[in-house]
């Protein structure tokens, strides 16, 4: 088993970052090779501060590490400091479809309404995702729910190349996505997703939120005034209701009808007072070792530094493979 996945270093890591990939991330450091890495070549393809990428990239490596990413058992690492990825992507560009990526919802939303003004980058940004993945032969990649539809693009990606050249150059690889937390929806409105980008802090929880705030974000969360139910299948239309019983369920790594069948009968004014006191007992010690991470940029340069010469290493070959695939006379 090899896993390979990456996280966008725009923004703050948070509990739908951490609970729906993350986790997933860390458990499977004890079951095969890992990869994890940044993913700054994707961060360009949206309006960024250059000033701020740098210093953006090493904080978010620092959250990863805090939340248990273990750069001795892993190969942790930043996209642009392994130029295969890029490459890997322009020879993959040959393969993708304009209608595969047409029909990719995260472009849609995106671009919104502005389509003539997104970039290339936009655009392309699922085929470098798939040369993420694709340039180390990975065969699980860890995700939430909004990366299924780029997962399987890049699975429609490596099986074309694999037919057009005649060659087994790519592994195809497997999404692989939890139940309980696969989608976290944001605190103000269970049926937007939790994200970095959503203009409103309170509509997420970030894992370097002290303990007041975090509290203060669930407490003020939206709700309903019914009592919770018995059974999962009664929150349908209650999307609040049944997201905190989620986030719940994960937080105690519980099914959310076992947390149903302590909470059936109360109301909010009982639950999300248990539900900020889990949640700051789960995140303290991650936000404290990523207070105390970050501070040290030599550090995390080092880490990233020797993760990218693996990470570079492993890669090479498949490149190269790649190359003779399509019949290019390369150096490789
Ligand atoms: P990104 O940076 O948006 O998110 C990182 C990971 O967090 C998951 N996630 C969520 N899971 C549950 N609920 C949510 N509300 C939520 N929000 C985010 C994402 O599914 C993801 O697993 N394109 C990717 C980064 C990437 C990548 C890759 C991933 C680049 N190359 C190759 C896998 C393999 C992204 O922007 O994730």
């Amino acid at each position: 088993m090899r896993v390979v996945s990456g996280i966008q270093p725009t923004g703050n890591l948070h509990l739908g970052n951490y609970l729906g990939a993350i986790v997933n991330w860390v458990r499977m450091q004890d079951e095969g090779e890992c990869l994890f890495f940044l993913a700054d070549l994707h961060a360009i393809s949206m309006p960024y501060d250059r000033a701020e990428l740098g210093r953006a990239t090493r904080e978010m490596a620092a959250a990863l590490i805090a939340a248990g990413v273990d750069p001795e058992r892993a190969i942790l690492f930043n996209q642009a400091r392994v130029p295969a990825h890029a490459e890997l992507q322009w020879l993959l560009n040959g393969t993708a479809r304009m209608g595969w990526l047409s029909r990719m919802t995260q472009f849609k939303d995106k671009s919104g309404k502005n389509r003539e003004g997104a970039s290339i980058a936009l655009f392309a940004y699922p085929v470098l995702q798939a040369a993420d993945v694709l340039l180390y032969r990975a065969t699980h990649v860890p995700v939430g729910e909004d990366q299924k539809q780029h997962i399987e693009l890049m699975r429609d990606i490596a099986d074309k190349f694999n037919a057009d050249t005649e060659t087994e150059t790519f592994v195809l690889p497997e999404p692989y996505i939890g139940v309980t937390a696969a989608r976290i929806m944001s605190l103000r409105d269970g049926t937007a997703k939790m994200s970095k980008s959503d203009p409103s802090d309170m509509s997420r929880i970030n894992l370097s939120d002290d303990a007041a705030l975090v509290a203060q974000k669930i407490r003020k969360a939206k709700t309903d005034p019914e009592p919770l139910p018995e059974t999962m299948d009664e929150l349908a239309g209650r999307p609040e209701a049944r997201n905190l019983v989620s986030i719940y369920a994960a937080l105690s790594d519980v099914a959310p009808a076992a947390v149903l069948a302590e909470f059936a009968g109360k109301g909010f004014g009982a639950f999300k007072p248990a539900l900020a006191d889990l949640t700051v007992a789960r995140l303290a010690p991650v936000s404290e070792r990523f207070n105390a991470l970050k501070q040290d940029a030599a550090a995390i340069d080092a880490i990233l530094d020797s993760g990218s010469a693996r990470a570079a290493a492993l890669g090479a070959p498949v490149l190269a493979d790649a190359y003779r695939a399509l019949g290019l006379l390369s150096g490789r």
